[in-house]
């Protein structure tokens, strides 16, 4: 396994780290004994030096930090990894730092990035919010903290209000399938130092071969039927995992290195973890690399001409929390 820091701020994590949304989401719907498979998914990971780990809050509605947490604390894990978590983008400025202890609370241990899972409602001032989160870091919290799914005119908003502590990461959806953030966002993230975070690094299976969705995640993601149904870039795909005598998987995530992000691949079977990290050794070379961007640069344009979350912005912050916790999360 590779280490890198993540930006130029951030703490020090391995290139290939792991989500888990699929722990506890009612989207994803784990199979078999839930708490036991997450914790030898964590054993696994381990094992062959994956140490950064992603939960959020919403993820089962605090159902993944609990299972993440237990299952690190049974196996006695502590400074030798890096946990990430989200604060819901519908917590105001004074529920942040109740949210951050929460998930403090279930995770078992201080959290060491805390994001902000999208951008406020417009309703909501962006310097109230990174002064809350500010705040959670200076009050021990949280030992940093990042965004997620900002996009470039919103992360310089951000920037502008972070006077005392600046954020480390942006976690975005980044991927062959979806290069939104090369048009604009990229740009402005590699200038100011702050890490990418790949979310969604496989288009959720369609990157590693997944043709037919099998889950609601899956059946309801525009992205992953546009890859699924590609066949330029699961050819190019399958070329370049030949040539490396690796999996398409283990392609797509190499990608997401090689252009300086690091992909946080989700999962419901322990199995996936050792492929998963096999990407950290796989080099792609410049024809490797010509190949891939050949085969997907119409996903630079073709999801929005800047990185676009969701309508969400819209929405007040009491009624996103009303209909998230409705859900049972995501
Ligand atoms: N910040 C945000 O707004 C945000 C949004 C979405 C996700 N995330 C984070 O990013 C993480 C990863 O994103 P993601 O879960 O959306 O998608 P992903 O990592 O692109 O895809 C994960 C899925 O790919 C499937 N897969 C992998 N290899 C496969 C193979 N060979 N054949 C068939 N299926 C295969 C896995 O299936 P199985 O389930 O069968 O193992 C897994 O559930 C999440 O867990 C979460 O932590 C963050």
């Amino acid at each position: 396994m590779r280490y890198v820091r993540l930006g130029v701020r951030g703490p020090r994590v391995s290139v290939i780290g792991l989500g888990f949304w699929q722990a506890g989401s009612p989207l994803w719907g784990w199979r078999g004994d839930l708490e036991r498979g997450v914790t030898s998914v964590v054993e696994r990971a381990l094992e062959h030096g994956i140490t950064f780990f992603d939960t959020a809050e919403i993820y089962g509605w605090g159902r993944s930090e609990e299972l993440l947490g237990k299952a690190l604390s049974a196996l006695g894990v502590g400074d030798e990894v890096i946990v990430a978590s989200k604060v819901g983008g519908f917590r105001g400025p004074s529920g942040i730092p109740r949210a951050v202890e929460a998930i403090n609370r279930r995770l078992r241990r201080t959290v060491d990035l805390v994001q902000h899972h999208w951008p406020p409602p417009y309703t909501t001032s962006f310097c109230s919010v990174i002064r809350a989160l500010e705040d959670s870091v200076k009050k021990g919290l949280a030992h940093s903290y990042g965004l997620s799914n900002y996009n470039s005119q919103e992360l310089v908003k951000a920037l502008e209000c972070s006077r005392r502590i600046e954020p480390v990461s942006n976690q975005i959806q980044y991927s062959l399938a979806y290069r939104s953030a090369e048009a604009k966002l990229k740009g402005v993230m590699d200038e100011r130092g702050i890490g990418l975070i790949a979310w969604s690094p496989l288009a959720k299976g369609a990157l590693a071969g997944l043709r037919e969705p099998v889950t609601r995640a899956q059946r309801s993601d525009k992205v992953f039927r546009a890859a699924a149904s590609d066949e330029e870039l699961q050819a190019a795909l399958a070329r370049v995992a030949e040539r490396h005598g690796a999996s398409k998987a283990q392609v797509a995530l190499a990608w997401i290195i090689a252009m300086g992000g690091v992909p946080i691949p989700g999962l419901r079977r322990a199995e996936r973890v050792e492929e998963y990290a096999g990407a950290s050794n796989i080099v792609l070379d410049e024809d490797d690399l010509e190949e891939l961007d050949k085969a997907s640069r119409k996903y630079i344009s073709m999801w929005g001409s800047d990185y676009r979350f969701s309508n969400i912005r819209v929405i007040p912050g009491t009624i996103q929390y009303i209909a998230i916790r409705a859900m049972g999360g995501v």
